[in-house]
């Protein structure tokens, strides 16, 4: 048989038609691939990118990873509400002697490291919680208890730091606190400051752990004292300012060792800023202080109205700016982040 036979010859037409049959598929199949990349690009998000004819298909495929990695970021937060819908008012307060760490760690599942910010809503302020500590473990445990569900009802983002005193000094709970705002502002800036004696648990929880345009004093009245203001002056126990705030009166004195009068310092500090101490009413501005004996190590400091009497001439080189430690461990809890340090001792 020739190689010009009918047969040959329709052999030959029947393999150009073959060809173009599948072209056309080919061509047909990337019409519809690319009309349903759109569809995915119009349905899923609104990239910034829209499909230009003519882009390579890499082009189109990197576009379309960004557009479903930007879906799956979520939306910006809404502010969480001026007054949190989960305050509850007075609390039934329990001290229970058989409870342990692990419980209120169950409770507080929300909670890393100490930290913790609504998931529903973006917080108003930032908030660090600093508690001076020295072997008041007991005590510790039932602040924790309270204070995480507390602060968490209040719609707030925090962290708990709790500064321990290393070695057997007289204790200093100013300079701990000056030691708990630098090493908490290494890990974020917060906008505001709780100085939180140990023993002292908030009854309401409209007592809010926020600050203001002026320091606050959080604690009107406690269990101890029948719920009346210690003093007019009084600026102890709990109380709240700005980084700011703290800033501008330099911190702290350092010069404190032992009970009582660090926090009249600070608010001499305050009241030559021209600043005024705010307090929230009595009837919420309540506190249960757990009882204890005084701590050995931590003795009335009988020096403390001769201290008061220059604040106004040191304060601008006492306090944060010279305050001076060692940090010996950082260890980040599940409740709280543990800062233990070295402050040295009274200078005799
Ligand atoms: C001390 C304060 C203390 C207050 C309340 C004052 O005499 O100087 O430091 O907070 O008493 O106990």
């Amino acid at each position: 048989m020739g190689f010009c036979s009918p047969v040959f010859k329709f052999l030959r037409r029947g393999k150009y038609f073959v060809l173009l049959l599948l072209s056309l598929s080919v061509l047909a199949w990337i019409a519809t691939f690319k009309g349903e990349m759109v569809k995915s690009f119009q349905v899923s998000s609104a990239p910034t990118q829209t499909l230009v004819k003519g882009d390579s298909l890499r082009e189109k495929f990197s576009s379309f990873t960004a557009a479903t990695i930007r879906l799956s970021t979520p939306p910006p937060k809404a502010d969480c509400p001026l007054e949190s819908p989960l305050l509850q008012g007075a609390l039934q307060l329990t001290f229970e002697s058989s409870l342990k760490l692990k419980d209120v760690e169950s409770e507080n599942k929300g909670v890393s490291e100490g930290e913790y910010e609504p998931s529903d809503c973006t917080a108003r302020q930032n908030v660090a919680i600093l508690i001076p500590h020295r072997s008041r473990e007991r005590h510790l445990l039932y602040l924790l208890h309270h204070l995480h569900p507390f602060l968490q009802r209040q719609q707030i983002h925090y962290a708990i730091y709790v500064i321990q005193q290393a070695g057997d000094a007289t204790f200093n709970r100013a300079k701990l606190l000056n030691v708990g705002y630098m090493e908490a502002l290494k890990d974020y800036s917060w906008d505001c400051f709780i100085f939180h004696d140990v023993d002292l648990v908030p009854e309401n929880d409209h007592n809010l752990y926020i600050c203001d345009k002026q320091p606050k004093h959080l604690v009107v009245g406690r269990n101890a004292t029948g719920y009346k203001l210690h003093y007019k002056g009084y600026f102890g126990g709990v109380s709240a300012m700005t980084r700011e705030q703290f800033l501008q009166v330099n911190g702290f004195s350092n010069t404190y060792w032992g009970w009582g009068g660090e926090d009249d310092d600070l608010r001499k500090r305050i009241e030559l800023q021209k600043m005024k101490i705010m307090r929230p009413p009595a009837d919420i501005a309540r506190y249960t202080m757990v009882f204890h004996k005084r701590d050995s190590g931590n003795e009335i400091n009988k020096d403390r109205m001769k201290l008061l009497g220059r604040t106004q001439q040191v304060w601008r080189k006492d306090g944060l700016n010279s305050c001076s430690y060692k940090t010996l461990s950082l260890e980040r809890m599940p409740l709280y982040v543990n800062v233990t340090v070295d402050i040295g001792k009274p200078q005799s």
